[in-house]
């Protein structure tokens, strides 16, 4: 879903790109993220820093989606060299099955009414033994963001439980799992 205007600012602001660049990505790349010559899907992209960080890992191939237009057009105005698309990650029909080694998601899942069939696409689009690197917040912080921040998360049924269970349910491998204050990362493997 869109974001609010309140959680829109914040993901534009400054420390959230510090964020990302020196702890989220650092941590990733502490859990296996290796780019270079992979094809590379990214969804939920926002503005593209994400794209500016993971294209220095040297990707074959980059494609970053989101599905609000406001963030894809912010993204292609500042890094006209990477491809991005306005497109709802429930949706996945335009990759074909098995064409991407690794997909990247910075906590973008608990946006999605039907996560579980982003879930199951994103397995669908992976290569045998492709990789899911995923980020998202437990359900205390998203009350922690909408209480202090006033975010205003939409109302999904998304949770860490309910996530790992349909990983679980679909036989899929979590190859590492790390804890931090305010966001769960994992490395999950087809
Ligand atoms: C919390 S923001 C994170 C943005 C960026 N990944 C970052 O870390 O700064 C969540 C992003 O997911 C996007 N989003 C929400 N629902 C989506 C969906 N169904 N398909 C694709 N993107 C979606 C939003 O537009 C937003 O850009």
């Amino acid at each position: 879903m869109k974001l609010s205007t309140a959680e829109f600012r914040a993901m534009q602001s400054l420390p959230r790109r510090l964020g990302q660049r020196f702890f989220e990505m650092p941590m990733f790349r502490s859990m296996g993220l290796d780019l270079q010559g992979k094809d590379v899907l990214e969804i939920g992209c926002g503005s593209g820093y994400g794209a500016y960080l993971l294209n220095q890992l040297q990707p074959k191939s980059y494609v970053g989606l989101d599905l609000m237009s406001e963030q894809v057009e912010l993204a292609r105005r500042k890094y006209p060299g990477f491809q991005f698309l306005i497109q709802d990650a429930e949706d996945l029909s335009q990759f074909a099955d098995g064409s991407k080694d690794v997909v990247v998601i910075f906590g973008v899942l608990h946006h999605i009414p039907d996560w579980r069939k982003t879930i199951d696409e994103i397995i669908r689009v992976l290569k045998p033994e492709g990789s899911l690197f995923l980020e998202e917040p437990r359900g205390v912080d998203i009350k922690i963001f909408d209480t202090f921040f006033r975010w205003g998360h939409p109302d999904t049924d998304f949770g860490l439980k309910a996530l790992e269970e349909h990983l679980a349910a679909r036989k899929l491998v979590i190859q590492n799992k790390q804890w931090t204050p305010l966001l769960t990362m994992y490395h999950i493997q087809k």
